[in-house]
């Protein structure tokens, strides 16, 4: 009896099922347009999830090569102490003492570089202290440069201020940069030291986050605290033997 009502059951809604998945729809075509979204936000959530996965992952193969760090961001804290020393030692750098004699906009002029500029973080910071007349990046990971470039994509403040470039730091010419940002690792810190002692001028200033540059003299450190580990040079006082 149990079985006649089940068999009841399946006949009378298979034709109405039936009847459903042929048209797509049980009221219009939303089923449809549901399966478009759910696959859209799935394969949204994919994305947005393998990325991050995807630049930590392509950040290895230039430290395998010894050519560069692996991706570790600079937080707020370490941010501020970094464009605290900028601005202290900006003021009373020669090369802006040379400007000052040429234009009353001296400050306007400075450009900032950060080598290996990973999701853009330090570079749109520079941007926003207003002392630089170009921040730019140079990052040789494709996803963090996807990163950065949508970042400053969307926010028309960087437009004109910003620049980031796909590019490996050692086929770089550091010759136009004033305020060059770092944050390598100690297997390049001594090679990067010959790079920038052959193309900075004098006046420039060197922002080293946690490693030193071997060889060079330090004009500001920052050891305590919570950003501490932040090496500031002068370039060519840095030069001199310690
Ligand atoms: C420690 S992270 C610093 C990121 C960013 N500057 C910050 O402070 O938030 C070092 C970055 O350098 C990049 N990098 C490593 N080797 C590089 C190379 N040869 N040329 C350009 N970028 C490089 C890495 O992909 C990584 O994003």
């Amino acid at each position: 009896m149990q079985a006649n009502d089940n068999d009841t059951t399946t006949t009378t809604t298979t034709p109405l099922l039936d009847n459903i998945y042929e048209q797509g729809t049980v009221c219009g075509h939303l089923p449809n347009n549901n399966n478009k979204y759910n696959s859209f936000l799935f394969g949204l959530g994919g994305t947005l999830f393998l990325f991050p996965h995807l630049a930590i992952l392509l950040s290895l193969p230039p430290v395998l090569r010894r050519r560069g760090a692996p991706y570790l961001p600079t937080f707020i804290n370490k941010q501020n102490v970094m464009f605290d020393q900028i601005r202290k030692h900006v003021s009373q750098s020669q090369l802006l003492h040379n400007m000052q004699q040429q234009t009353q906009q001296a400050s306007s002029q400075l450009r900032f570089v950060d080598l290996g500029s990973g999701d853009g973080r330090v570079v749109f910071r520079a941007a926003r202290e207003g002392i630089f007349v170009k921040s730019v990046g140079y990052e040789i990971n494709p996803a963090l440069h996807i990163i950065a470039s949508v970042r400053r994509f969307i926010t028309p403040r960087y437009w004109f201020n910003t620049n980031f470039y796909m590019t490996d730091l050692w086929k770089t010419n550091l010759h136009q940069y004033d305020v060059v940002a770092v944050y390598g690792f100690s297997p390049i810190m001594e090679r990067l030291g010959h790079k920038l002692e052959q193309e900075l001028r004098p006046g420039s200033i060197v922002v080293s986050n946690v490693f030193e540059i071997p060889g060079w003299r330090v004009s500001d450190n920052n050891m305590n605290g919570i950003g501490k580990g932040v090496h500031l040079y002068h370039v060519p006082e840095c030069f001199d033997k310690r």
